[in-house]
């Protein structure tokens, strides 16, 4: 069974605990949460104070993703707001094995986001220190954007030299995964599928989830 990360992006924030408890009566495993800065990325969400009020609403693992420059600023901060996982961006971090050292040691789980435009092998180096990488399928940023296909050939890439070197690392595909898409994603050997327009668009949204969750 795949993990189900809903991505409160895409949630009516005016409604956020009526989005929670939601999420909470589903399948879902995992609150996904996406942090932009206006730097790291052309766009600016939300960030610990929201996260602290979205963390009393659930016993579900929070997984923090971070569009920022200079996370490591930040990393306690979001602990003491609640995030399990804490995901930075390889791309806005030169002393990347230091960030992961520190989240580790503030006691969540590590993760490694990547940009459409980085390479599997850039992990080479990392990956052992990595709990989960967040491979971006779409430009982050925005929610609502098509997947880009080649990112299917980069989860089969990513899975193997997972598999090779006998790590628990998961994978986690983030942007543009739809219904439609799950199972092929799934199949290269993603574990963990963020959806943030398609579960809070649907019509059915604990159906959605269902449905994401079954994919194979
Ligand atoms: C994009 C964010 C995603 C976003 C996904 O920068 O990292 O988590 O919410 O949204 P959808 O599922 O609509 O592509
Ligand atoms: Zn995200």
């Amino acid at each position: 069974m795949a993990i189900v990360a809903p991505s409160l992006l895409a949630a009516n924030f005016l409604k956020l605990e009526e989005e929670c408890k939601m999420l909470n009566e589903s399948e879902a495993d995992w609150f996904h949460l996406d942090v932009m800065d206006g730097r790291f990325v052309p766009n600016i969400s939300y960030g610990p104070m929201i996260i602290e009020f979205i963390r009393k609403t659930t016993t579900k693992v929070c997984d923090v993703h971070l569009m920022i420059l200079e996370p490591g600023l930040y990393a306690e901060q979001f602990k003491n707001a609640g995030a399990d996982n804490l995901s930075v961006h390889i791309e806005a971090c030169p002393h990347l094995h230091r960030n992961l050292q520190q989240i580790r040691s503030l006691g969540m789980k590590a993760g490694v986001a990547i940009n459409p435009h980085t390479p599997v092998s850039d992990l080479s180096d990392i990956l052992h220190d990595t709990d989960v990488v967040c491979m971006m399928s779409v430009n982050p940023g925005f929610g609502g954007q098509h997947f880009i296909p080649h990112t299917i050939e980069k989860i089969r890439q990513l899975r193997k030299m997972i598999d090779e070197r006998g790590l628990s690392t998961l994978i986690e595909i983030d942007g543009g995964v739809t219904e439609q898409n799950a199972a092929e994603i799934i199949l290269a050997g993603a574990h963990v599928l963020v959806a943030g327009s398609t579960v809070f668009k649907s019509k059915d949204p604990k159906a959605t989830i269902a449905a994401l969750k079954a994919a194979r």
